[in-house]
Parts: structure tokens; C-alpha cells; sequence
């Protein structure tokens, strides 16, 4: 960990929305009384009814979350129609292809228009506020469109990141009883077809074999690649809109009602379905997108993540939208025609404020500085990371070589949970250490616990809680209230519990330390062990299977399975990679395992349980502290493991 610090620079506090003492100033408030400071922060949205109650939370008992909770409002309106008298010229979307001689611009008025139409579709075709749309599509237009056409008419959108499988998508389309997918023919990244269609036909007939029927599948036009077609149930997406008109009113949403549902990871069983609602969500999703980024009337805001993930929902659409931002949607890879396409991006948009995730730094840093040098990125301002703890060699390079030492880098720790940013920089009031989060936003309170659950004070380590709701929190999981208490407010009693670890330095600075529960952080996606190993043990050979992280360059985490076969079966070479195919085929590309160890035995505790601590060590290729191991069932299985394992350095 580096102690170098970063003060504020003069230039950057000059112009700064937010400098140090306003900071503690609206922090203070911010905590002692969040119902001034949020009523007030709570009108940066329209209301078409003001509310008079601000907070109604509470982290005890059956856990109830409520703001805002008697107005009324619409995101769609909020994102788009508030906009159109003084700003409906300005780009709203610049949207770059996969092709970097193919972008487009979509100004506000334009925005309206699409989104109204795509609206009147989903009405057309008997979708109403409350119903479930899921959404599987590549980074285009369109996904936006689809995002705020619910948003409009109240319906809830669950986005799929395209990159997962068709059972991962049905897994989706059950849990919800969704009934109406948009997808779209093909998608496109680094110059290859991916066959979002073909996926959504498979999805929907394993949803079927669950009584999960989809109605209605609207696809847009991207490659015009072939499909296979089910007329009445297949709408091309072109032919539809051009039948229905240009104005849709947006519906009237009370602020608790739901906007969207975004399935994450947890430590055990199926994806979770996170939910969110609506005004809570849109004050915090915009008002952290305006104070983290520094983000002024005019700048080119970028944000690299997908829209299948919470940074894609809260900061590629809804933050930047709402606030009247110019937000730019790549559909491609960063190593696509080389890699040197984010700065050469960066150069043609004239980007001011570029967002994207650490895996991303390194392996970009990993194929040299002329990739980067050759660009001249004069128009960049800020810099920011999510997704993973950020090393400080990455956060370096990217302050030295691609900042060129102007730009401060915010390094934002949120979560899905967490609809917004919770521990960031803000630009003109935090001095910068690479690798720390710094400081928590307004209204967050974090709280570091021991395992036991004692508070831990001053400089410590532990885990880290957050102990009062800020108005992005998630709601509940989707028809699964207890599971949502279960998850996050039983292990530390009244606490909302993160999963991750941290460091509070003497400054008051939090270091985000990783997961301290059973997911995985791979590439900046969040990944169970449970998930992998289910996969695996879906596939006949397998018997049981163990999934554990280890430390990867470029990935930030490597998946390191553990693998018994059924009697009588070789761990072969070739196994090894049916399995890795298998498990990209149930989950998606992204859960591919690393290293696959093929073990007769597992470490077991007497009463049958495995012992990951001691598979993580192994994995690490640091077994000469395995800690006690006289409690196993068979301590003998442990030699056996390290003398097969396989990352060796
Ligand atoms: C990790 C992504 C360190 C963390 C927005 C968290 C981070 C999980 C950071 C949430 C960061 C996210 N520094 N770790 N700046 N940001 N994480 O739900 O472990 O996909 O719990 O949300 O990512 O991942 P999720």
C-alpha cells in the first residue's frame, strides 16, 4: 500500500463544486440531520407531487427502507423531458461502434422521440406498470432506450449483461416471471458477432420448461444477421415503432415504486435480485454522478462500463441523463482494432471525464506506453475507477501516462446494493492515496467490525458495515424479503454488512481490502464460488467441486476450481477443457475457471465441511502456513493437493 498523498491541486479546487469545507460542512449536516440535508438534495428532481416525508428507515427488525416516500415522480421525465425547453439540442448519447469509423449522436429531443416510441411499443403490446421486462442487449442506443421507455410506463426492467449464457439469462427471466424480453439480433464486440437472438430463444425455452412463458421478444435490427423467427411473438423493433405515435405520457410513480431489478452475485445459491426504486435512486444516482465527478454543464462524460451492471445502470444512463450530461456508450473492447482505441476515443469526443475499471488499467498498462502516447487526451480533466481495489502501480501509471499528472483519479467504492458511490474522492476536497477509496459521500456512515461484531475505532481492520440508509440503498430482493435481512442485516445485527474488508488509516481514509465472503471479484465482476460450482457439478462426470480466488495480474482474481469425478474417471487434459467449456456455457464467458485441480479428496472437517481456507493457500501457492489441519476427517488429502496444485510461481 502506498502512503504517497495527493493534495488538491490549485486549478482543480478553482473550479471545484465541492471543496474541503463544504465537504465537512455538508457531511456534518448530512449525518446530524438527514432529513434537512436530504430535503433539501431531494429537490434536484422534479416532483410532479412534492414529498413532505424525507427518511423513514429502519435497519432493525424486519428492515424497511422508505424515501421520499409521498411524492411523486418519473425518471424517464426526469432524464429527458425536464431537459427539452432549454437543452434539446444537446447530445445526450454519443454513441461509438464496435467499428471505429461507425458513431452517432442522439440529442435530447431525439432521445425523447425514441424513448416515447419504444414506450408506446411495450404499451402497444399490453406491458404495464408493475410487469417485469428484461433486457438483453449490447451497448447500443437502443438499451437506453429500453432502460427509460420502462422507466416511463412504470415498467421494471431487469438488464442482462449480454455476455452471459442462455441458461443464465432464463435463471433471470424465472426468478422475476418476466414475460417480455428486448434483445436484439447480434451484437457486436471487437469485430465478432455475438448471437443475442439465438441466446434468447434457447433462454425462453428453458424458461418455458418452468411455466415461465415469454409473450413477446422485441428485437432490434443491429448486423441484420440471420434469425430464426416466431411469428407473433418475435417484433422487429424498426417495424414497431414506426407504427405508434411520438408522445407518451410518462406515468406518475410514487418514489417507493420499484424501477429496476439487477441480479448480482452473493456468497450462496442463485443470483440475487437487487431492487431499486425510484426517487431515492435517482437523487443519489445523480447527485454522486455531479459532486464525484466534478461534472460541469457541457463536459463529455464517459463511462466504460456495460449497462448489465450497476456502474452501466446508476452512471452510463441514469446519473448523467438526469443531470443533462453529454454520456458517451462505447459498444466495443479496449483492444479493439488495438489498444490504444480509449485514447484515440478519448481525442475524437474530446472526453472530459473518463470512468472505467482497474482490469481494464492493467491490462492496458500491460501492452505499453505507446498505445497511450500516441493520443493526446488534452480534453481530460478527472479520472475515475470502480469495481475492484485498484493497485498502486495501476493507480500510478494512470495518473502518470494517461493523465499526464493533471488529472485527479477517483477511485469510487459503491456496490449494486448501493445504488451510488459511497466511498470516494470528491475532486476540490480530497487529497488523493492511490489505493484508498478515501472518504465516505454525504450521508454515509460506515461503521468497521471484528468478526465478533465489537466496533472497532480509530486506525483498524475489519469489516466493513455501513449503519443508517442513504437514499441509492436497495430496497429489498425481489420477492424475497427475508433473504434480503438474511444477507445483509444478520451477521452485525441492525448493520447493513458490505461483504468486504477494509483498512481505516490514522487519516480517517478507508481502503477497500476485497470480499470477505465467498465472491469472487474477477475482472470487476462480481462471481459466487457457489455459482462456479454448481456448474460444475451440473456436468455428469463431476462429483464435487470446490471454486476458491487467487490472485491474478490482470484479472485482480483467477478462479482456481477444485474437481472430483465420478468413480472411475481420468482427469484428463481434455476433461479439463470440456469443463471450462461447460462452465462458460451455464454461466458465460466471464465464470471461465482459470486452473482446474483435479483432486481425489477434498479437506474436510469430520463433520463434512470443506475447509476453504486451506484450498485458498494452496490455490495462493502459499501452503507453508496451512494453520491447523489436525482437525480434518483426512489430513492426508492436504499433501496430495499441494503436490498437484496448479499455479506455481
Ligand atoms: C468491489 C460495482 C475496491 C467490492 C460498483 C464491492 C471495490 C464489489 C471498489 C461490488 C473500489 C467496487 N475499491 N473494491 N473502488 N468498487 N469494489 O456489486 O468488493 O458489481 O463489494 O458493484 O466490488 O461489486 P458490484
Amino acid at each position: 500500500m502506498s502512503e504517497k498523498i495527493y493534495p488538491v491541486e490549485k486549478a482543480t479546487k478553482a473550479k471545484a463544486l465541492i471543496d474541503k469545507d463544504k465537504y465537512d460542512k455538508w457531511y456534518e449536516e448530512s449525518i446530524e440531520n438527514p432529513d434537512k440535508f436530504w430535503g433539501k438534495h431531494g429537490k434536484r428532481i422534479d416532483w410532479f407531487k412534492p414529498f413532505t416525508k424525507v427518511k423513514n428507515t429502519s435497519f432493525k427488525g424486519k428492515v424497511s427502507i422508505k424515501w421520499f416516500e409521498d411524492g411523486q415522480t418519473n425518471v424517464s421525465y426526469n432524464c429527458i423531458d425536464r431537459h427539452l425547453k432549454t437543452h434539446g439540442e444537446r447530445t445526450a448519447i454519443i454513441w461509438e461502434g464496435d467499428n471505429p469509423y461507425i458513431d452517432k449522436k442522439i440529442t435530447y429531443n431525439q432521445l425523447y422521440d425514441q424513448v416515447c416510441r419504444m414506450a408506446n411499443v411495450l404499451k402497444k403490446h399490453g406491458v404495464k406498470k408493475g410487469d417485469r421486462v428484461t433486457i438483453y442487449m449490447p451497448m447500443i442506443p437502443e438499451a437506453a432506450y429500453a432502460m427509460l421507455a420502462c422507466a416511463r410506463i412504470g415498467a421494471v426492467h431487469s438488464v442482462v449483461f449480454g455476455g452471459f449464457s442462455p441458461e443464465a439469462l432464463a435463471g433471470r427471466i424465472i426468478d422475476c416471471q418476466s414475460t417480455f424480453v428486448i434483445t436484439c439480433d447480434e451484437g457486436v464486440r471487437g469485430g465478432k458477432p455475438v448471437p443475442l437472438k439465438e441466446n434468447t430463444d434457447t433462454a425462453i425455452r428453458i424458461a418455458a420448461k418452468q411455466y415461465v412463458t415469454v409473450n413477446k421478444v422485441l428485437v432490434v435490427r443491429r448486423t441484420g444477421g440471420k434469425t430464426n423467427w416466431a411469428p407473433g411473438r418475435d417484433l422487429w423493433y424498426h417495424q414497431e415503432i414506426a407504427t405508434v405515435k411520438e408522445h407518451c405520457e410518462p406515468v406518475k410513480m410514487k418514489a417507493e415504486d420499484p424501477l429496476f431489478i439487477l441480479y448480482t452475485s452473493g456468497s450462496t445459491g442463485k443470483p440475487k435480485g437487487v431492487l431499486h426504486t425510484t426517487g431515492g435512486y435517482l437523487v443519489y444516482a445523480a447527485m454522486t454522478h455531479e459532486y464525484t465527478f466534478d461534472y460541469h454543464d457541457g463536459d463529455i462524460y464517459w463511462c466504460t462500463a456495460d449497462v448489465g451492471w450497476v456502474t452501466g445502470h446508476s452512471y452510463l444512463v441514469y446519473g448523467p441523463l438526469a443531470n443533462c450530461a453529454t454520456t458517451l456508450m462505447f459498444e466495443g473492447v479496449p483492444n479493439f482494432p488495438d489498444q490504444g482505441r480509449f485514447w484515440e476515443i478519448v481525442d475524437k469526443h474530446k472526453v472530459n471525464i473518463f470512468y472505467t475499471a482497474p482490469t481494464a488499467i492493467r491490462s492496458l498498462m500491460g501492452a505499453g506506453d505507446e498505445f497511450v502516447t500516441r493520443s493526446s487526451r488534452a480534453s481530460l480533466r478527472l479520472l475515475g475507477t470502480v469495481g475492484e481495489p485498484i493497485n498502486p502501480e495501476a493507480w500510478n501509471w494512470y495518473h502518470e501516462v494517461v493523465g499526464n499528472k493533471r488529472c485527479p483519479i477517483v477511485d469510487t467504492w459503491w456496490q449494486t446494493e448501493t445504488g451510488g458511490h459511497m466511498i470516494t474522492p470528491l475532486p476540490g476536497a480530497t487529497a488523493l492515496k492511490p489505493g484508498s477509496a478515501t472518504k465516505p459521500f454525504f450521508g454515509v456512515q460506515p461503521q468497521l467490525v471484528d468478526n465478533e461484531g465489537n466496533v472497532l475505532e480509530g486506525a483498524a481492520d475489519g469489516n466493513l458495515c455501513i449503519i443508517d440508509s442513504w437514499p441509492g440503498q436497495m430496497r429489498t430482493l425481489y420477492g424475497d424479503h427475508d433473504r434480503f435481512v438474511e444477507a445483509y442485516f444478520t451477521t452485525y445485527k441492525g448493520k447493513y454488512f458490505t461483504g468486504d474488508g477494509c483498512r481505516r488509516d490514522e487519516d480517517g481514509y478507508y481502503w477497500i481490502t476485497g470480499r470477505v465472503d465467498d465472491v469472487l471479484n474477477v475482472s470487476g465482476h462480481r462471481l459466487g464460488t457457489a455459482e462456479v460450482e454448481s456448474a460444475l457439478v451440473s456436468h455428469n462426470l463431476v462429483s464435487e467441486a470446490a471454486v476458491v480466488g487467487y490472485p491474478h495480474n490482470i484479472k485482480g482474481q483467477g478462479i482456481y476450481c477444485y474437481v472430483t469425478l465420478m468413480a472411475g474417471n481420468e482427469g484428463t487434459e481434455e476433461l479439463r477443457q470440456q469443463l471450462v467449456k461447460h462452465v462458460r456455457q451455464e454461466i458465460g464467458p466471464i465464470a471461465a475457471p482459470d486452473k482446474i485441480q483435479f483432486s481425489p479428496g477434498l479437506p474436510k472437517t469430520r463433520s463434512g465441511k470443506i475447509m476453504r481456507r486451506i484450498l485458498r493457500k494452496i490455490a495462493e501457492d502459499d501452503f507453508g502456513a496451512l494453520g491447523d489441519t489436525s482437525t480434518l476427517a483426512d489430513p492426508g488429502v492436504v499433501d496430495d493437493l499441494i503436490a498437484n496444485r496448479q499455479n506455481r510461481s
